[in-house]
């Protein structure tokens, strides 16, 4: 059983993923996405969505988070923080498939999600887990 993060640990997540969306580069969608990753060993690394005036070749907050985080030598993680706007209809936004993917490489199913979303000056935050949002990851090292 891993360590459950405690209230500091998810607020400074939250601070982290809420701050770098601050710095999205979104002039096509104009949805800017944070979100960043809490390290075994207490770093926090953060990722924006960064647009393409080629549109596929945007990357997501995600992903941003987690790569850079795996480029300062990282393999572990305890949880994810992702934030978005409140969109109307919608109670919270969550990953996509490529981003789901990739955090099933690096996080076990059990890793917490906190999505959150900014409803004026609300912040209200979902818990999830990585099973609950990608419970067949591809892994072609398991027999699944
Ligand atoms: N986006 C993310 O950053 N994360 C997701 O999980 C889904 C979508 C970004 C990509 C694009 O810049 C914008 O949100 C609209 O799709």
């Amino acid at each position: 059983m891993r360590k459950p993060l405690t209230k500091e640990e998810e607020r400074s997540l939250l601070d982290a993923a809420q701050c770098v969306r601050e710095n999205s580069y979104s002039p096509y969608s104009k949805f800017k996405v944070g979100a960043a990753v809490l390290t075994d060993d207490g770093r926090i690394f953060q990722g924006t969505n960064i647009e393409n005036a080629s549109y596929g070749l945007t990357i997501c907050a995600e992903r941003n988070a987690i790569f850079a985080a795996v480029c300062a030598g990282a393999r572990r993680f305890r949880a994810l923080a992702l934030i978005t706007q409140k969109l109307p209809g919608m109670a919270f936004n969550s990953p996509c498939g490529a981003c789901r993917q990739v955090m099933s490489e690096f996080m076990p199913p059990e890793t917490p999600i906190l999505l959150a979303v900014l409803d004026k000056t609300k912040r209200i935050v979902y818990r999830k887990t990585l099973r609950e949002l990608m419970p067949f990851p591809f892994d072609k090292f398991s027999e699944k």
